[in-house]
């Protein structure tokens, strides 16, 4: 403990000696969607909390509070560097700063089970080592800025299907092996100030109770001293909780904590002292952040400032795997004279980050059109939808002006906020200045729509309630969406989109939409907030004519780039995916485009794998997951060989979902058996010897390596190797053990170990990669331990899970005998 550790713990022992049970255990609760309260009487600022991960949302759920939006988690994890990960922190924690916002919702580190996993974009990897190790970078950028991280979900949050209350029945080593293990490796190498427990159970009770996991794990075992919150409304229990080790319940105000934990408390069901542990857990926050009077922060000085926008650019393209590029079809000939035929809905519409609460609003989007048009002569690029992979109505954005207008029960305005989509999501008091939950009877969402095309037009809703729905001035529709069978709490946020009326629009000429919602009764809610949608589709056109003009534009042009993407209701957080096909025509799309143009580069911009069964027919493939607001501009950077695609792969892409090695989210009965145990992602693949699309670690620079040398010592793996290309490159040098005769149970190989090499063309390099000891450990459950497994194991120097470029022989003695081994 260092001093200025001791001086805090002093300050919050005193702050917590003079607080009475009542005011503990209001701080205990959130005030609102996103603080716990002030307590001045001990020098206390409210605690402002914020998701998360790829930007700082702030408090408001709008974008006329705009944030940096870096590129999705699989993107930074697909960097492979925790260094640039952790200047991803600090330029996040520059915003929480800019915010007001002490604790970020974030990192993400749950892993990649499933491809169908709802929010597989916003964890890192299906591998425990490369998700601690960018985690750990993060949090530590996070934290080197002052701001707090809240690792989540712990533990098993894998996949969206009855999310709330799925059972995730995992074996004792499968879930130490795998799915602890990053929380793990982050709470000891990046100490976080925070942890988030799951909405899930796992085996048998659920995580904002799981003192074992929670109190002797977490806490006993790995030495965690941070805050732990709930998910969002996953606290259910008041004595469950607290003795569970659940320190804060959010959001409030309404809460199992508060006033109920007093009661308890005093009803003798629950001891002051398991209060007072969750209180000085938050005090030590506070104190940590700064915002305990009397404590010195961690972080005085924040670090030198980061430009926003440059790091979102560059991250996008250190993210970028090119995974096919025959010929050298990449980087582009831009010679005076090559032209460039962009295809595709998401190169003008960009799909820049994924869906759920890892939404930001950027305040600007820099699509794939915007980023070559910039890049590119002029003349030198064309233009063509190609295929729309939105088949269902979106929030009223492109070409709609609105604004929300509040009202008392006599019509009277009360006041108005402005709207940059079709969405209103008011949490809390974010209200427009002068509407009240008490006064307001109605919203309108209101304003102008100047339709890009002629044709029949199509308007709905999302959301619960009462509504009106008028275009041009005619009633359209009007009806009350009852809740489904299955309410989820955020069902207006995440649910089904629903057409209610469509209409014949002229392109250029404007007319006036309304959707008015009556607001209900929101005292009885546990959670203050308005929610719902005016959604928009455009007229469907012929989809063949569509594909037929891109073809001849892809024909008219040397190079045709084609974008293809999947949507908000494929991949999101909420819901699982139920295929990994990419919607509507894109895949026929890309067939009759590459028939046309030899020199078809595809890009592919989804967060998670999905399957490409033309990827042998194109030129070059490059994945851009979701790229982030500078997404468009990193892409020209890349497409035209200014940056190379620094990314290697961080999960398995499989050649088709049936390969995948969990295909099954969907609990029965409320449960869900990791029955795969240890097999999941590469190990998996390995075992069923099944080939993938891409093995993970799979990743295509502009140059060429040569490895030359491995040379292994102790347990540090020393690998030499070349850059034999003609530019300057990035390799990351992965490191695979595979015991030889092993006599346990384990996968074949797994990743030990990696380093990233940078060297001119010519240039040698070395890396020397420390294994870790875990690597060459099992959780041994008899024993409830970690347990070396000496005996022969195959290093393996690779290019990517599969590709081994040089092998040696590691002899690991076996432990000491009990008695000299703790
Ligand atoms: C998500 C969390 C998020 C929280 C607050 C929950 O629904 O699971 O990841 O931090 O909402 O937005």
């Amino acid at each position: 403990m260092t001093d200025a550790d001791q001086v805090r713990n002093d300050v919050v022992e005193a702050a917590l000696g003079k607080l009475d049970l009542d005011t503990k255990t209001r701080l205990l609760a959130g005030q609102d969607m996103w603080s716990l309260p002030a307590l001045p009487e001990i020098g206390l600022q409210s605690l402002v909390m914020s998701d998360g991960p790829i930007g700082v949302r702030g408090v408001r759920w709008t974008a006329d509070d705009p944030s940096i939006a870096l590129p999705s988690p699989t993107a930074l994890a697909a960097a492979w560097d925790p260094g640039l990960a952790r200047r991803a922190g600090r330029l996040l924690a520059q915003e929480a700063r800019r915010k007001g916002v002490h604790v970020l919702l974030a990192p993400t580190v749950n892993l990649h089970r499933s491809p169908l996993g709802g929010r597989h974009f916003e964890c890192y990897s299906e591998d425990p080592h490369l998700t601690g190790a960018i985690g750990s970078g993060y949090v530590s950028g996070v934290q080197d800025g002052g701001v707090g991280t809240t690792v989540k979900h712990f533990v098993g949050n894998d996949a969206e299907t009855e999310r709330f209350t799925v059972d995730n029945v995992i074996a004792p080593r499968t879930l130490r092996e795998l799915y602890l293990a990053p929380f793990e490796a982050i709470v000891k190498n990046a100490r976080p100030w925070g942890i988030m427990t799951a909405y899930n159970q796992v085996n048998g009770t659920t995580m904002t109770e799981h003192q074992h996991l929670v109190g002797e794990v977490l806490r006993g075992e790995w030495g965690f001293d941070g805050y732990n919150v709930s998910d969002w409304m996953a606290a259910r229990s008041t004595t469950g909780g607290i003795l569970g080790g659940l320190d804060v319940a959010m959001p409030g105000p309404q809460t199992v904590y508060g006033s109920a934990l007093a009661e308890t408390v005093r009803a003798g069901r629950v001891p002051e002292s398991a209060v007072d542990a969750a209180v000085r857990n938050v005090l030590r926050l506070a104190a940590r952040v700064g915002a305990l009077a009397g404590a010195p922060a961690v972080v005085t000085e924040p670090p030198a400032p980061v430009d926003g926008q440059a790091l979102a650019r560059e991250i996008a393209a250190r993210g970028f795997v090119l995974v096919r590029n025959q010929e050298a079809a990449l980087p582009l000939d831009a010679a005076p004279g090559r032209t460039v035929a962009l295809i595709g809905a998401a190169a003008r519409d960009a799909r820049v980050l994924g869906g759920g609460s890892a939404t930001v609003f950027p305040e600007r989007v820099v699509s794939p059109l915007d980023g070559l048009t910039a890049a590119l002569p002029e003349g030198a690029l064309t233009y063509a939808v190609g295929a729309d992979p939105s088949e269902e109505l979106v929030p009223a954005d492109k070409g709609f002006e609105l604004r929300a207008v509040c009202r008392d029960a006599s019509g009277a305005v009360l006041g108005e906020g402005s709207l940059p989509s079709g969405q209103v999501q008011w949490i809390g008091d974010d209200l427009p200045v002068g509407a009240s939950y008490e006064t307001m009877a109605s919203i309108e969402v209101t304003g102008r729509f100047l339709p890009r095309e002629s044709g029949e037009h199509a308007f709905g809703t999302r959301g619960l309630g009462a509504f009106t729905l008028a275009v041009g001035g005619r009633t359209l529709w009007e009806g009350v969406q009852e809740p489904g069978d299955e309410a989820d709490p955020f069902e207006a946020f995440f649910g089904a989109p629903s057409e209610r009326a469509r209409i014949e629009l002229t392109a250029d000429e404007p007319v006036e939409v309304s959707l008015t919602f009556q607001v209900p009764d929101t005292t009885a809610l546990p959670l203050k907030a308005i929610m719902f949608s005016l959604l928009h589709l455009g007229p469907r056109r012929d989809p063949d004519e569509l594909i037929a003009q891109a073809v001849a534009a892809a024909r008219a042009a040397d190079t045709a780039v084609v974008v293809v993407a999947t949507t908000e209701r494929v991949e999101s957080e909420g819901f699982d995916r139920r295929d990994l096909r990419l919607p509507g025509r894109q895949d026929d799309l890309v067939r009759a485009v590459a028939a046309a143009n030899p020199n078809t580069v595809v890009v592919v911009n989804a967060g998670s794998p999905v399957e490409l069964p033309w990827r042998e027919d194109v030129a070059a493939v490059l994945l851009t997951w979701f790229p982030g607001q500078e997404g468009g501009a990193a892409l020209a950077d890349v497409l035209l060989g200014h940056t190379e695609p620094g990314g290697r792969l961080p999960t398995t892409w499989p050649a088709a979902f049936a390969d995948a090695p969990v295909t099954e989210v969907v609990p029965a009965d409320g449960r869900l058996e990791y029955g795969e145990g240890l097999l999941i992602g590469y190990r998996a693949y390995e075992a069923q010897n099944v080939t993938p699309a891409y093995p993970f670690g799979y990743g295509l620079g502009y140059t060429d390596w040569a490895y030359e040398s491995l040379e292994v010592t102790g347990t540090t793996a020393r690998v030499r190797l070349t850059n034999t290309g003609t530019r300057h490159g990035r390799e990351v040098v992965q490191v695979y053990l595979a015991p030889v005769a092993d006599r346990v149970e384990r996968p074949a190989s797994w990743l030990a170990a990696f380093a990233g090499v940078e060297a001119d063309p010519g240039e040698s390099v070395e890396a020397e990669i420390a294994l870790p000891a875990r690597a060459f450990e099992i959780w041994d459950e008899p024993s409830r331990g970690w347990q070396r497994i000496g005996g022969t194991y195959e290093v393996r120097a690779a290019h990517a899970h599969g590709d081994t470029r040089l092998t040696a022989i590691l002899e690991l003695q076996p432990p000491q005998m009990a008695g000299n081994h703790p």
